[in-house]
């Protein structure tokens, strides 16, 4: 049988606008992800030849990051043994008992099995939040730049409540900035080790926020307003540099447990991003209505993935080796990019420079080039142009800070080094010393 070709009969939508094809408010005010647009059109200038290194991807390669063989393992195993059905809806038990053993050891947070829901990353676990609290009109409070924030809020009609950061406070948001929005808040969403910025939330400062939000419901219950909470994604919590500390709220004040929301999952501790086990554990009956929710989209996990990482999270020998591993292999790449932009600026004396590496994948570069004229005429004039005369001039690709909804943070950009060798991150001093010898 011929198949009937239908592409020339479906590109005349391309024409007509969302409203005339009658799709919801939500799907037309959805806009891509920003980061993905720039990752993407880098791969396109790649696969077309140009010699770029790619620092734009919060991924990890498998090259550079292989795969624990442990957890490879489990996971055929647990396919060879016909675990090929449905999971339970809020995880297989014994993942879910896994993941309270991680926090009750690493954490000292004994939750019960019930406070943990496994889905598919943990970004479900981020809309589940959001469609689980929200209601349209209700705010939502973050710093900017923040990981996809924004897009959640417009995914739930949230108003969005963003404080803009800076590097004085390594981009973070305190007590001081939420207390002017703390009687009209809904959700206070948190991001620590933080993406974009690669830094880290002193637990001073978190303690100060859980001690507010603690005090603020308490004054809610007395005239029955609805409960405050927090967001807290700390799917990087595992991977911190150089004595750097991280904490959860609950660890540090645990009066806060019924408000908190912890984002977590595989994806990046483990390097494991493409196998989609994440983890949320918050207060039982919250998370009851989001299996609920999540089970409607069915956002799972995959079930043989789940067992596998059950086996691997009960050995605790094993996690411990692997984090090491792979906090080793990040922390190394990170500390030879900061030490590239420190030779670039000894060398050319121009205006750049990072923050020093606290955690996550990430560093956080700044560069002045505004008035600087390209080796083509050229002046740059903002943050495109800069981002424009990296890729032409040095082959470096970064994401700007305005990818994370911060157009205020102006000549910031993110370098993630994820898919990147160490012997590459030392690339980027050469590349950037040539390039901005063109410079006048
Ligand atoms: C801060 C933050 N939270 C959540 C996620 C999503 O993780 P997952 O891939 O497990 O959905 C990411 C991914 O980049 C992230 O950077």
């Amino acid at each position: 049988m011929t198949p009937y070709d239908l592409s020339t009969l479906l590109s005349s939508t391309d024409t007509q606008s969302g409203d005339q094809r009658g799709f919801s408010r939500l799907a037309q005010s959805m806009i891509p992800s920003e980061i993905l647009t720039i990752a993407y059109d880098v791969r396109d200038r790649i696969a077309a030849g140009a010699d770029i290194l790619n620092l734009t991807v919060g991924d990890f390669s498998p090259q550079e990051f292989p795969l624990l063989p442990e957890l490879q393992d489990a996971v055929k195993k647990a396919l060879d043994d016909g675990q090929s059905n449905y999971p339970p809806a809020p995880g297989v038990l014994e993942l879910r008992t896994a993941v309270c053993e991680l926090y009750s050891q690493r954490l000292a947070l004994r939750y019960p099995v019930d406070s943990v829901l496994i889905a598919g990353g943990a970004r479900p676990i981020i809309a589940g939040t959001y469609l689980c609290l929200i209601n349209p009109g209700d705010q939502v409070v973050y710093g900017i730049p923040s990981w996809n924030n924004d897009h959640y809020c417009r995914m739930t009609q949230a108003t969005p409540v963003e404080i803009p950061t800076t590097e004085t406070t390594n981009f973070f948001i305190f007590r001081e900035n939420i207390r002017p929005h703390l009687q009209t808040a809904r959700l206070i969403a948190l991001n620590t080790p933080q993406n974009p910025t690669g830094t880290v939330l002193h637990p001073k400062d978190l303690q100060e926020i859980a001690e507010m939000v603690v005090e603020e419901n308490l004054r809610r219950a007395t005239c029955g307003q609805r409960t405050l909470y927090i967001l807290f994604d700390h799917i990087y919590w595992l991977l911190t540099f150089d004595g750097v500390e991280h904490a959860s709220p609950v660890q540090l004040v645990p009066e806060c447990a019924p408000y908190v929301i912890h984002v977590d999952g595989l994806s990046k501790a483990f390097a494991a991003t493409g196998l989609r086990v994440g983890w949320g554990v918050g207060p039982p009956d919250l998370m009851k209505r989001m299996t609920s929710v999540l089970t409607h989209m069915g956002a799972w996990a995959p079930r043989p993935e789940q067992i596998a990482t059950a086996s691997i999270l009960q050995k605790s020998a094993v996690v411990d080796r692997h984090i090491q591993h792979i906090c080793n292999e990040t922390g190394v790449r990170l500390r030879a990019l900061s030490a590239s932009i420190d030779n670039v600026r000894e060398t050319t004396g121009q205006n750049i420079t990072a923050i020093a590496p606290e955690g996550a994948i990430y560093l956080s570069i700044h560069l002045d080039l505004l008035g600087k004229v390209r080796p083509d005429g050229k002046t740059i004039t903002n943050d495109e142009d800069t981002l424009a005369f990296l890729l032409d001039e040095a082959g470096v690709a970064l994401v700007p800070f305005r990818g994370f909804g911060a157009p205020n943070a102006q000549g910031w950009f993110r370098a993630s080094v994820g898919t990147v060798s160490r012997a590459q991150c030392e690339e980027v001093r050469d590349r950037l010393n040539r390039a901005f010898s063109r410079l006048t």
